[in-house]
């Protein structure tokens, strides 16, 4: 049935103009007879037979909890629009995480609404159609067919995501006359918002984000084979790097980051966030993503990177590298610390284990180190209350994991931060110490060292697995390593 209503003709608002001109184009306007030859003599293409996509069975046992918890009520989940980057050129589009979740879809301009009946919900996938040849959209639009490439129409929509599709031009009109209570995804489509401006509120949305947020907190196992393969991708991605490294061109930040990146967009879609490519004293600051430094035999390397698949799932993984191939005796000092660290906060991840108990675990240690070195005023409980190891330490020891990098970020404080691990949850365990340069606090040789270790830790049900245990660890293990990558 979904597929019947698909495939009838979409009403199209503004489409019956004839579009004459593409804005700021070169050519004259578009004479009678160059129109009417570009409206015909085209082969039918409009319905090709498709797949399902393979996570359909995911996303509608997804929208089903959603339609469970939200009876009666009209949900409506945008995509989000194109954002001009400069004039007539566009960011690349990145589809809300929630759109994606729901529908695995990842267009532009998209919306998801589960529209309520006696029973659930209905799901509605509104999508742009084709663009049109009668009104010359196809080749003049900017947009169009023939600038940016071929849309799925409305039937091939449905037939693979397993949704009901229709016109999504339509929908502003469809929402702006609609009744009864509606709750939106803000801060995606305003288009979309203006619509329902009268009908929704700011509590009611936020409380429908949060459940969206909550509803990704554990993974199911198509999630979990997307992460593998984001993280898998992430462990070449990093052998790429090393690699690089001790080569006459690598000696730029910059040039690290294309060489991650190349391995990015070959076999993902992009990195999941901007990669950290921190070589000395830089890998002090934490979200280093400027890469505009040189990278020097000697210093440190903090590459915190991560593979996004082409299903938007990312890795987050750090390692801290000697660019050299082996840390003198104080990064290694440094080093194992954090190392050691990021191991009691591994084996504190286990289903039932209180969701702080891995970044305690890991405060634990480096507080201990830091007293031991003479940094700071034992003894080690006075520092962990007086939270004094944080000047060195900075950040929280991880957070979850998914569709985005800090996923589940609007869960609710009790369900995530307060709250309890369970299997199928994924999260980064990623302790560091950050010396900065100019700490008078410190000894002259520690400062403008930064370590960072990050792993990608899936709970299961007898305690944990590293998603990303490929990829050395050990300060030692990581100087073998490097070794064989550069032979
Ligand atoms: N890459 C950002 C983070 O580790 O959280
Ligand atoms: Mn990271
Ligand atoms: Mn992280």
């Amino acid at each position: 049935m979904a597929e019947d209503r698909a495939q009838e003709t979409p009403e199209t608002p503004e489409g019956d103009e004839p579009i004459k001109q593409r804005k700021n184009g070169l050519y004259p306007a578009v004479s009678d007879e160059l129109a009417a030859s570009m409206k015909s003599g085209w082969a039918d293409t409009e319905q090709r037979d498709l797949e399902p996509i393979a996570q359909a069975p995911h996303t509608a046992r997804r929208r089903a909890a959603l339609s469970a918890r939200f009876p009666g009520e009209r949900l409506v989940i945008p995509a989000g629009n194109l954002r001009t980057r400069s004039n007539d050129t566009e960011y690349p589009f990145r589809a809300s995480s929630e759109y994606v979740h729901l529908t695995g879809d990842q267009t532009h301009d998209a919306v998801l609404v589960l529209e309520p009946t006696t029973t659930g919900h209905d799901a509605t996938a509104y999508l742009l159609p084709r663009s049109d040849r009668e009104n010359g959209e196809f080749w003049l639009d900017g947009q169009g067919e023939l600038w940016v490439g071929r849309r799925h129409s409305l039937a091939e929509g449905a037939q693979l995501l397993g949704i009901r599709c229709e016109d999504v031009r339509t929908l502003p009109e469809r929402l702006a006359a609609a009744t009864g209570p509606v709750r939106v995804v803000r801060g995606q489509d305003e288009g979309i918002e203006a619509a329902l401006t009268d009908k929704v509120t700011a509590e009611r949305d936020e409380e429908f984000k949060t459940f969206l947020s909550e509803l990704r907190l554990v993974k199911d196992e198509w999630e979990l084979g997307e992460l593998r393969h984001a993280v898998d991708s992430t462990v070449r991605g990093f052998e790429d790097v090393v690699k690089v490294l001790d080569r006459a061109e690598a000696t730029s930040e910059r040039y690290i980051e294309g060489t991650f990146f190349l391995r990015a967009r070959v076999e993902g879609n992009d990195v999941g966030y901007g990669s950290i490519c921190a070589a000395g004293p830089h890998a002090t600051t934490l979200h280093w993503v400027r890469n505009d430094g040189p990278v020097r035999s000697g210093d440190l390397l903090l590459l915190d990177a991560g593979v996004e698949t082409t299903s938007l799932y990312t890795a987050d993984v750090t390692r801290t590298l000697p660019i050299s191939g082996t840390y003198t005796d104080l990064q290694r000092t440094i080093y194992d610390a954090v190392y050691e660290a990021q191991e009691a906060g591994i084996a504190a991840v286990r289903p039932g284990a209180k969701y702080r108990d891995f970044h305690d675990a890991a405060q634990r240690v480096l507080a201990t180190r830091l007293v031991e070195w003479g940094l700071v005023e034992g003894p080690v409980e006075r520092v962990l209350e007086l939270g004094l190891q944080r000047r060195w330490t900075l950040h929280g020891t991880g957070h979850m994991l998914g569709l985005d990098v800090h996923d589940c970020a609007r869960a609710r404080t009790e369900s995530y931060v307060d709250g309890t691990l369970e299997p199928g949850m994924v999260l980064t365990v990623e302790p560091g110490l950050y010396f900065q340069a100019d700490d008078l606090t410190v000894p002259a040789e520690y400062r403008g060292i930064g370590v960072r270790i990050e792993d990608d830790i899936l709970v299961t049900e007898d305690g944990n697995r590293n998603l990303s245990a490929a990829l050395p660890r050990r300060s030692a293990d990581v100087e073998a390593w490097m070794r064989d990558l550069r032979a």
